[in-house]
């Protein structure tokens, strides 16, 4: 259930990458766009062609491809697409300040990007700025099996203060479907980003 009007609206960078999984992306911004909140919003190339793989994306504009699948823009909440190239863009710049960055899913290469300090495209920059600014900044990284560079890499970016949340779903809630499966790992980063919701009942909980 949306919950819009109890919170101010918050900003956040959110970036899709070439990761199986784009799912978790789409019910990411779901989840946001439902909850008064400004996302400016970065598909890498590979991510763009991983949609169009896995959910039938084929180029229409996000706000309409969103709007087919159910996703409610709230009064409040407003979605700005980004080119992955554009460096003229709030998020390039430390100077812009947000509520966090959500890379979901992370590729392994984006991955090793952000745990190098590499700023070759927007994603890789943005995430870079909240390291050196100190804002979250959330990678939800997808693949399997893990090689050491990998894990390396997710040691690497949780040192410089990049919080590693993978996309592994629970099943102890039994989601009743591959949504709601995804939905445990969104619920997972909302309360990391301190965005109330009722995703999931915590456990423990009646
Ligand atoms: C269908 C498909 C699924 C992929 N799944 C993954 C994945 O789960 N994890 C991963 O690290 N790379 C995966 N890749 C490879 C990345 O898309 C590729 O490394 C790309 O260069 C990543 O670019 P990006 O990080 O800029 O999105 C996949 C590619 C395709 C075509």
């Amino acid at each position: 259930m949306p919950c819009s009007g109890d919170i101010k609206q918050k900003n956040f960078v959110v970036a899709i990458c070439g990761a199986s999984g784009a799912l978790y992306g789409l019910r990411l911004l779901k989840a946001l766009l439902e909850r008064n909140t400004r996302i400016y919003l970065i598909i890498s190339r590979a991510g763009h062609q991983v949609l169009a793989h896995e959910t039938g994306y084929s180029g229409e504009p996000f706000h309409t491809f969103l709007a087919d699948r159910g996703v409610i823009i709230s009064d409040g909440s407003e979605l700005i697409p980004i080119d992955e190239n554009d460096f003229f863009t709030p998020p390039a710049s430390g100077s812009f300040r947000h509520d966090g960055m959500i890379i979901c899913p992370c590729t392994m290469g984006t991955l090793a990007a952000v745990a190098s300090g590499t700023a070759g495209n927007l994603i890789h920059r943005a995430a870079d700025v909240c390291l050196k600014e100190k804002r979250p900044l959330i990678l939800v990284p997808r693949e399997t099996p893990l090689s050491t560079l990998h894990m390396e890499n997710m040691l690497k970016a949780a040192r410089a203060g990049a919080t590693i949340l993978p996309a592994m779903p629970s099943f102890y809630g039994k989601p009743a479907s591959i949504e709601d499966l995804a939905d445990t790992v969104i619920a997972r980063i909302l309360d990391h980003l301190d965005v109330a919701h009722d995703l999931v009942k915590p456990w423990g909980l009646p």
